[in-house]
């Protein structure tokens, strides 16, 4: 008889400090005899030194000393069995690079355990974890209200958390499958329905599990293989990658994206002939080749010709931040997608989210440590990626400040219609006469300036005085005046400082009047270099001469 392959499924525990995650995982290892002899006597003997009762969350430290000396598990990957399947418990709990790894992707989840100290009650962890759940789309959700022999098994307690838990969850959209009373340390309602807890009619913990239903294969989803490097060998040029979905057969017609080249697979490499393929499917490390040999760069996407990623310059993101310096819009960054490694900048900050609150803040100028925020990201060159819903190896990223990790989001969509700033320096970068050619010619430096002030008329008049003065003075300068375009005021400005900075790039001093100073969307797009800013205040002192006068100095200077 032929035996089908294990199911495998990939959980997390999660919760507020102390409510019990390590002593839930010790217990499940230990109820299903996932355990090594040697780790439970180890924590047998620290507990009879102690003259304490078995503390199951010990077993955790046990293993991870035992693979410290490199004799067993990787702690980062417990696993234990049911009938039905193979569970992996993802990341050891409590670890603090949990939340770094499960939005960077490092570990990937398919359902959540979320436990609650029946004592305690719901707290702010509870409800950080509950937010990263719905970020990443877990659907997958059991809340476990762990302690209840210290509310001696209350059923209203249980109800009251419950309650409380389900309305937090349910307004972001997640909708635990089931809740369970149990007492993790006693062992009530993890394997078999407790006596202690008649009045709960559900299964209890290891039976519940089974229940999860395991996502769509990823091998029936479309194709997604990230070129990690071209190998050249003879004359040919071998492609290698993991095939993050999809499967992928020779012959196929495939898109290379963001460059847009199409081609056809000529070979799936092998080293042997007994590992000769046709067909190459998720999961896999391949080597292909294809039939025109184009210069592929690492990061590039292959897919297959009827469902191509998106290839844009700037998208929305929700970001969870970590670094201990802020997140502020303007700064650059790298940006990891998959394999693709790029500059970007944060081109707004829409709204940062407080996760335990959902309390918003709009406009904010910086994300903190720990908060979470949505975003505009625009990137250098243009770079192919998902939706984090449609699929999560393509649609999340991480963002590097310095040398630090600092951050890890996942893409929400287009940015709109955002006008992609970076894609005209690159159309720019690419012409064959240099900005210093330009500058050389026009005997003059490129330049935005950029007043602001509250009174439109004033601002008008001096930038329309301004401009003569300059052009008098044998300058090359364009005022772009304000029209009434029936666009938003954001739309405006960024269409404007678009228009400026293609001018500063041709030499040109170029004059923009704003009511307000230049905000750092502005500053994703106009160099920082080019840039002069200047108030143009509305109190009757002001000379508007003098105001010229230094604008001609900021011009010429
Ligand atoms: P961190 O890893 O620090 O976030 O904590 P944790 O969530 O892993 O909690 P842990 O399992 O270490 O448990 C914290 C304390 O709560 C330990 O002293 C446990 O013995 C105790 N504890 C866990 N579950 C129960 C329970 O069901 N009942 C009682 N009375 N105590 C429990
Ligand atoms: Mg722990």
């Amino acid at each position: 008889m032929l035996n089908k392959p294990r199911e495998s499924m990939n959980i997390v525990v999660v919760g507020h400090v102390d409510h019990g995650k390590s002593t839930l995982i010790g217990r499940l290892l230990f109820d299903t005899d996932a355990l090594s002899p040697g780790a439970i006597k180890k924590v047998q003997g620290i507990c009879q030194e102690k003259g304490k009762p078995f503390e199951y969350a010990f077993l955790l430290d046990a293993l991870e000393e035992e693979q410290k000396q490199g004799i067993t598990i990787d702690t980062t990957r417990i696993s234990f069995a049911t009938h039905q399947r193979d569970y992996v418990i993802i990341d050891a709990p409590g670890h603090k690079e949990f939340l770094k790894n499960m939005i960077s992707g490092a570990a990937s989840a398919e359902a959540a355990l979320l436990l609650i100290d029946a004592q305690e009650g719901i707290r702010e962890q509870s409800k950080r974890h509950g937010y990263i759940l719905s970020l990443l789309g877990i659907k997958n959700v059991y809340v476990l209200v762990n302690k209840m022999d210290l509310v001696d098994y209350d059923r209203d307690k249980f109800a009251q958390i419950k309650e409380e838990m389900g309305s937090f969850l349910n307004a972001l959209g997640v909708y635990p499958l089931k809740y369970i009373p149990i007492s993790a340390f006693q062992g009530e309602n993890i394997t078999a329905h407790s006596a202690k807890m008649p009045w709960y009619d559900g299964e209890p913990v290891l039976k519940a599990l089974d229940f999860f239903e395991q996502g769509r294969d990823l091998e029936d989803r479309p194709l997604r293989l990230p070129i990690q490097d071209v190998y050249k060998f003879d004359s040919r040029r071998i492609i290698v990658g993991r095939i993050e979905s999809g499967r992928l057969h020779v012959g196929d017609s495939i898109v290379i994206s963001p460059g847009n080249k199409k081609t056809r697979v000529k070979t799936i490499e092998h080293w042997q002939p007994k590992d000769q393929k046709d067909e190459v499917t998720a999961g896999m490390s391949v080597g292909i080749t294809v039939e025109d040999e184009f210069f592929n760069s690492n990061g590039e996407i292959i897919t297959h010709t009827d469902t191509l990623p998106q290839t844009a310059q700037s998208f929305k993101a929700s970001v969870f931040w970590l670094g201990k310096k802020p997140l502020v819009a303007g700064k650059r960054y790298k940006l990891k997608l998959s394999a693709q490694e790029v500059e970007c900048c944060i081109q707004r900050i829409n709204k940062v989210i407080d996760a335990a609150t959902l309390g918003r803040l709009e406009d904010a100028p910086a994300v903190h440590l720990n908060d979470v925020a949505e975003v505009v990201i625009e990137t250098k060159r243009p770079v192919a990626f998902d939706d984090f819903k449609d699929n999560q190896h393509t649609g999340r990223f991480v963002l590097v400040d310095g040398y630090d990790v600092s951050g890890g989001g996942i893409i929400s969509g287009l940015a709109g219609e955002q006008i992609s700033t970076e894609s005209q320096n690159r159309v720019i970068e690419n012409y064959l006469v240099t900005r210093q050619e330009r500058e050389a010619r026009e005997k003059q430096k490129g330049k935005v300036i950029w007043l602001s002030g509250p009174r439109e008329s004033l601002r008008n008049e001096i930038a329309i005085k301004a401009e003569r003065r300059l052009f008098d003075l044998g300058k090359k300068v364009y005022y772009l005046s304000n029209n009434n375009w029936n666009i938003t005021e954001t739309e405006h400005v960024n269409l404007m400082a678009q228009t400026a900075r293609v001018l500063a790039d041709s030499g040109i001093i170029a004059i923009v009047a704003f009511e307000a100073d230049a905000k750092d969307f502005v500053r994703c797009i106009i160099p920082q270099e080019d840039l002069h800013e200047t108030i143009i205040s509305d109190d009757e002192q002001m000379v508007a001469e003098d105001k010229i006068e230094e604008i001609v100095k900021l011009a010429i200077g």
